[in-house]
């Protein structure tokens, strides 16, 4: 009998977070955000934040969750009690992304099932159509709530064992087609490997490292969660190298394929990067596959449906976080907590899909602050959500999860290194330069980051004069309200509840409720 609701093995670990890691975050808002923040800068500064910050923040965020089994708010309770308010912050997160996600999920879906069409012009027309983008959303998420009640073992682990490989070697291929296209290639390239930092910013050095967390799907209590069903066995370090190694080659692999097939196809198509921002993807790939004749159809269909595949195994992660927390705190079976996580964010997919679906078709209704709300739910998760959430991961991990009986202890990384060890995560002898970074170097970057990052947004430069922006000041202010709404709500109702653990879930599931 199965005496745990957890992983099975290592590689069962590594392949279902690396599922929950690749996924539009290196496909959709990888290229899309390079190409709005200057292209090799943008790329740069991603990849030294996925290997500094990224990396030792998903370690942190893991060990947490393993040394718990629990839930992110009883997890982050454990550290301290006034803590817990992350984990909730944490919740919101994974709610907020499936928001918007599973839009744009649907619309995977959708140019999977029109490959054998043609779906050069299917953004206009499927974008505008209101009912279809309800229905392929709907689909999306009714595959991912599936999957999600099968339960971690089962569904997730067995999903992610046969898709993650797969999607590489098609990647892999089309990488090479794009880089053979010829006229326009050297240029794409040009943009994606040769760095501007004017045209970066610290609002870009935000969204780079923000990319990073999101990607890596830190921040979110996903690995968080997955951490808590992680077994003994489970190597965090080594995993979390491995998970981040891969996605981050995924989305570098990403921008190989759309980058030159963007300059290749420009004279024909008129689509620049700037134009087609948020659905890049959607625009650029079709183009490569309608100039294929009848293997580009093959092709395409290969290529979208391992995309969704590569969306369904996010958004189950994702979804997952809010699941555990409902099946823990309220003692629901997995099944009913994952079909509350999943309509919820249906419903309020429904005005997000409408209001890019108006943009797409050059209509300037249903925005906030004059941006559709899949960029306002985006903005608001990565420009203050994630990076506070990791500010006080950081903090939680490097300062609060131990008691020090001195000063002098309470700065020492050599006893906070022992300490990490005595609790069961031995990083050999990278535990020391990790207990530096997540205790000094993590927290400082962040904060820095996160600040000049948002006075960026606020006042942005244009040429060489800063500007004030209603629009960037009425998104922050937006986001920080929330924020306190959700800090609010821990003290309030829950900072003193019980909010459950793994142990109370498996008992759930052994009582057949
Ligand atoms: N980490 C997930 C992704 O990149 C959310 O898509």
């Amino acid at each position: 009998m199965e005496k745990r609701n957890g992983f099975n093995s290592k590689l069962g670990f590594i392949l279902a977070a690396a599922g929950s890691s690749v996924g539009l975050g290196n496909l959709w808002s990888f290229p899309y955000k390079t190409s709005q923040n200057g292209g090799a800068s943008f790329v740069i500064v991603y990849i030294i934040s996925v290997i500094v910050l990224g990396s030792i923040l998903s370690i942190a965020e893991v060990f947490v969750g393993k040394r718990a089994e629990a839930n992110a708010v009883s997890a982050y309770k454990k550290i301290r009690k006034n803590f817990g308010w992350v984990g909730l912050l944490s919740i919101v997160i994974a709610l907020f992304i499936t928001f918007y996600y599973v839009v744009l999920g649907g619309y995977t879906i959708k140019y999977t099932v029109n490959s054998f069409s043609n779906n050069t012009n299917t953004l206009e027309s499927f974008s505008s159509n209101i009912g279809l983008v309800i229905l392929y959303t709907a689909i999306f998420l009714i595959i991912a709530v599936v999957i999600i009640s099968f339960g971690v073992k089962k569904g997730i682990e067995n999903a992610s064992k046969i898709l993650m490989p797969a999607l590489i070697v098609i990647l892999i291929g089309i990488v090479i087609y794009c880089l053979c296209l010829g006229n326009g290639v050297k240029e794409g390239l040009n943009y994606y490997l040769n760095p501007d930092f004017k045209a970066l910013g610290f609002k870009g050095v935000l969204a780079a490292m923000s990319q990073a967390f999101f990607s890596l799907s830190t921040g979110a209590g996903v690995l968080l969660a997955y951490g808590s069903y992680a077994g003994k066995d489970v190597k965090i370090g080594s995993s979390v190298l491995w998970i981040a190694f891969f996605d981050t080659f995924v989305a570098l692999l990403a921008g190989l394929a759309i980058f030159p097939a963007i300059y290749h196809y420009k004279a024909e198509t008129g689509i620049e990067l700037q134009n087609n921002g948020i659905v890049l993807l959607f625009s650029s790939m079709p183009i490569v596959f309608g100039n294929l004749g009848v293997i580009g159809k093959i092709v395409s269909f290969l290529f979208f449906g391992m995309v969704s595949i590569a969306a369904i195994t996010s958004v189950i992660s994702i979804l997952e976080v809010v699941s555990q927390y409902l099946i823990q705190r309220f003692k629901l079976k997995r099944v009913i907590a994952s079909t509350i996580a999943a309509t919820l964010s249906f419903l309020v997919s429904i005005p997000i899909g409408i209001s890019l679906g108006f943009e797409l078709s050059g209509k300037e209704s249903l925005r906030i602050a004059g941006r559709n709300l899949l960029d306002v739910f985006d903005l608001i998760t990565t420009s203050v959500f994630i990076p506070i959430s990791c500010l006080f991961l950081a903090l939680a991990s490097g300062w609060f999860m131990y008691k020090y009986e001195s000063k002098k202890d309470a700065f020492s990384i050599k006893l906070l290194s022992e300490n990490y060890k005595k609790d069961g995560m031995d990083l050999g002898w990278f535990s020391k330069i990790y207990s530096f970074i997540i205790k000094y170097l993590a927290p400082l970057l962040i904060l820095l980051i996160e600040i000049f990052g948002i006075v960026d947004i606020i006042f942005p430069k244009i040429g060489d004069t800063r500007v004030f922006s209603l629009s960037g000041l009425t998104i922050e202010l937006i986001a920080i309200s929330i924020l306190g709404l959700i800090i609010f709500i821990y003290f309030v109702f829950l900072k003193n509840k019980e909010t459950g653990n793994n142990s109370d879930e498996l008992k759930t599931k052994e009582k057949g409720l």
